[in-house]
Parts: structure tokens; C-alpha cells; sequence
């Protein structure tokens, strides 16, 4: 039984443990991962880390270092994400901690990575990417989980459109080398500041007209956030929008400058784009460009495999001084079942140079395994004394190329059988002691 016992560096915080009655009382029933939480085990787990490295080669090689942030953070850092969202106001994990810290798990990067440029005070542009989980208290459906997990990327310091559209190119290029097409990316322009509050009169009278055909949910919404009801997936409210007054009929001329060089940047990279002018996205911090991209291969609802924009303002509302940032974040759960939809990046195997069948005690087995691994080769065994021909099986199941066969013979000539398992025949003796080269030789 694993020893209970505190470490010393903890002992002197933790209270004296109450004398153990009995040892542990056995649950009626297996446990089972959280509702709207999943495991992710192999072979599914193998082609997640592929991901992980894909996308790790596309950022570096444009120059974005990794960065990791903690899971939680003090709830202030995440009221810029929009008090007005349902990310903010309904979905985030909060809790107070044992020294009564208001904390929320994460629902989102870009708030962390923000507030992290602000304590660090980096060199700007300041390219960072991302990978992990956010937490959401959403209604769990396909696609859709309370724990999910996203790459991201951000800049900081840049208000140059061509680093909005750098951002683009790189997602839209790493879902083309995951083998993704058929993919749609959606761009638009929210404007800064001014040209947003000029737009909020228009859009409120616009939709003080229509007030009684909207969701009552998006009803609400009008006096706070009018933007957000432009957002709504609710039938009645989308009938209702149809002809609403879009922001890029009223933007200042250097939004729209900004807007145009993204446009064109696009163009030249010969990355295709619509133009969508109600898209607004569902967090508040945005100011300029807002973009997703969709897989038609997914539920409507849950379609958007990633997303993002600019949000000049971000830095300053987390007690920063002002730096322009922009970025994106792509749900890593949408990405592999659009993947799956499409029929590419499958899963691989695990891969398995040899595997040994020790017919003694499992000394040999131990210690091959262990002198092959030190060399640089993939190798498996047997445990707990099984039988020959359940060992023959496990090899056989592994996917591993030879099996390494120690019998007493062998032992004692300081030999191993060497089996091709992609063949019937094929097997040899060769020296213990040469096995790592001999392996290699037929590998290669
Ligand atoms: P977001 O659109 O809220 O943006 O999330 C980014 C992506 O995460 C979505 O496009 C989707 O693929 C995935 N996602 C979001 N929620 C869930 C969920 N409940 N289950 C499964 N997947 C989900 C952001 O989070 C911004 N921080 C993006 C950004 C970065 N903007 C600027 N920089």
C-alpha cells in the first residue's frame, strides 16, 4: 500500500492525520470521468501529442516560443473576457481557495498570456503559443465538453494588421499539413472603440424595433451588449437580425485601412475567406479583425474549429500599460473529429522495435529490454511469469517487428532468438551481446 505519510517539507502545514478506523470503504461502483470531462487514452492519445508537435514546428518556424500559464488565476483576470458573455457570466469553474482567494479555473488563454506579458514585461513583439486545457460549464454534446483543450497563439506589442494576418496564414497552414480541407474562414472587422459605441446607438434602435420578435435571452442583451444578439444561434432572434445595420457600415477610416491591408495579406497568401459582418465572436475583448474557421465536416453548433482576433485594449483593462495584441486558439476535441470526418490524421499504432518472451524467471527479459532501451530501440515484455504462448500472443498483439525469444538454451549460450513476427519462418540466433547492432541491421 502506498505510504500516506506527508513529506517533510509539507509535514509542518498539515494537521496530525485522525487515527485510520478501517482502511477505505470500497465504492458500490466504478468511478467515471466528470460529465462533459474524457479520457484521452492511446492510440487516440498517440495521434494527440502528433498534433501537438505539428503545430509546435508551424509556430516555431515562425518564430513564436511556448508559454505556459497556470490553470487558474485570480477571477478579476477573466472579467475582460466580457461580463456580458456566457463564458464569464455563466460558464467559469470559480471557487475560493483555503486562504479565501476568489479563483476561476480558466476558461479561455488569451486572458492569462495577457496577464503574464503584463508581469513580466518581455521585449515586444512578444510571439508566444499555447496548449492546454479551459474549463466551460456548458450543456456537454458532441464537440462541445466542460474540459477542452486548445493551441494557441498570441502577439503582443504589434498593431500592424500583417501580424493579424500572419496568425491567420499559420492556422490556416497548419490545417492544411494536418490533411484538413474543405475548411471555411470567416473575417471580419468590429472596429475600434469609437466607431463601436456610434454603432451601439444605430444597433440598439435597430433592435428596439424588433424587440418582441427576439428570444427573450437575446431580449436582455439589447441595453448591455446589443453586439452580443447579433451572435445568437437562436432561430428567432437570427429571422429577426436579418437586415441589422453592420459595423462596417459606419467603421473609421483607419479601422478600414486596417481591414483592407488584412484583406489583401490574405489574398496574397492565397488563403480563402468571406467576408461574415455579423460575426462578433462570443468574448468582449475584441477591437478590429475577428475571424473563425469552420469544418463543414461538423454540427453546425459546434462547427467553429478556431478562432480569434485583435484586442488592443486587453493589456491596459488587466492593469497593464496599453500594448495591441492579437491571436487564436483552435479546440484540439474539433480539430480530430473533423479530422475523423474527413478521414485524415489517423491514428497510429504504437511502434514497437522488439518485444521479448523470457521462458525463465523474467531475469532476461528485464534486462534485455532495459540494454536495448539504453541503446535507442523501442522494446516491450511480459510480466507476472505468463506462459510461453501467452507471451508468443502479447508479442504477436504489440505490433512489434521481432520478438526476442530467451530460453534456457539461449541462456545459457549467451544467445536470444531472434523471430521476424511479419514472418512465419523466419528466425535466427544471435549473440546477447551484439543484439542492439543485430536488431538495428535488420530494422534499417
Ligand atoms: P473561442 O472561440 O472561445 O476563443 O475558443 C477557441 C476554440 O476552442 C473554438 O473555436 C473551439 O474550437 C474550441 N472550443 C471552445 N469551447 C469549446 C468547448 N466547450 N468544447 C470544445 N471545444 C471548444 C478563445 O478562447 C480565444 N481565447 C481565442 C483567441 C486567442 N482570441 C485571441 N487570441
Amino acid at each position: 500500500m502506498p505510504s500516506t505519510t506527508p513529506t517533510a517539507s509539507c509535514r509542518a502545514r498539515v494537521p496530525e492525520p485522525a487515527p485510520v478506523v478501517s482502511a477505505f470503504v470500497a465504492s458500490p461502483e466504478p468511478f467515471k470521468a466528470p460529465i462533459g470531462t474524457r479520457d484521452i487514452l492511446p492510440p487516440e492519445s498517440g495521434r494527440w501529442t502528433r498534433l501537438l508537435a505539428e503545430f509546435a514546428q508551424v509556430m516555431h518556424l515562425a518564430g513564436y516560443g511556448f508559454i505556459q500559464t497556470p490553470m487558474f488565476e485570480d477571477i478579476a483576470v477573466f472579467r475582460p473576457v466580457g461580463e456580458g458573455t456566457d463564458v464569464v457570466s455563466k460558464e467559469m469553474y470559480d471557487f475560493f481557495d483555503k486562504g479565501e482567494r476568489h479563483l476561476a479555473l480558466r476558461p479561455e488563454g488569451t486572458a492569462s498570456v495577457v496577464r503574464a506579458f503584463n508581469q513580466h514585461h518581455p521585449n515586444v513583439p512578444w510571439k508566444v503559443w499555447y496548449a492546454g486545457p479551459n474549463f466551460r460549464y456548458e450543456k456537454p454534446q458532441a464537440g462541445r465538453f466542460r474540459q477542452h483543450h486548445q493551441l494557441g497563439a498570441e502577439c503582443i506589442g504589434v498593431s500592424d494588421p500583417d501580424i493579424d494576418v500572419e496568425l491567420m496564414v499559420l492556422l490556416w497552414d497548419f490545417f492544411c499539413t494536418i490533411g484538413l480541407s474543405g475548411l471555411r474562414l470567416s473575417i471580419n472587422s468590429i472596429g475600434d472603440l469609437e466607431t463601436r459605441h456610434g454603432y451601439y446607438e444605430h444597433l440598439r434602435a435597430y433592435l428596439d424595433a424588433r424587440r418582441d420578435s427576439l428570444d427573450p435571452e437575446d431580449r436582455r442583451k439589447i441595453d448591455q451588449h446589443p453586439m452580443r444578439v447579433l451572435d445568437s444561434k437562436r432561430p428567432d432572434t437570427r429571422e429577426a437580425i436579418a437586415d441589422a445595420p453592420t459595423l462596417l457600415d459606419v467603421m473609421s477610416g483607419v479601422s478600414r485601412a486596417h481591414f483592407e491591408r488584412v484583406r489583401n495579406g490574405l489574398a496574397a497568401a492565397g488563403v480563402p475567406f468571406e467576408i461574415e459582418p455579423r460575426l462578433v465572436r462570443g468574448l468582449d475583448y475584441y477591437t478590429h479583425t475577428v475571424f473563425e474557421i469552420q469544418s463543414p465536416a461538423l454540427e453546425s453548433a459546434q462547427s467553429a474549429i478556431g478562432g480569434g482576433g485583435r484586442y488592443d485594449g486587453l493589456a491596459e483593462a488587466l492593469g497593464g500599460k496599453a500594448a495591441p495584441g492579437t491571436g487564436f486558439a483552435a479546440g484540439i476535441e474539433r480539430i480530430l473529429l473533423a479530422c475523423d470526418a474527413e478521414g485524415v490524421f489517423a491514428e497510429k499504432g504504437v511502434h514497437l522495435d522488439a518485444f521479448v518472451v523470457d521462458l525463465g524467471d523474467g531475469s532476461a527479459a528485464r534486462d534485455v529490454s532495459a540494454g536495448l532501451r539504453r541503446a535507442g530501440l523501442s522494446v516491450d515484455r511480459a510480466f507476472d511469469a505468463r506462459s510461453p504462448k501467452a507471451q508468443m500472443k502479447a508479442a504477436n498483439r504489440s505490433g512489434a517487428r521481432f520478438a526476442l525469444i530467451i530460453g534456457e538454451d539461449e541462456l545459457a549460450a549467451g544467445m536470444v532468438t531472434l523471430k521476424d513476427l511479419r514472418s512465419d519462418v523466419q528466425q535466427e540466433l544471435v549473440p546477447r551481446e551484439n543484439l542492439a547492432d543485430e536488431l538495428r541491421k535488420r530494422l534499417s
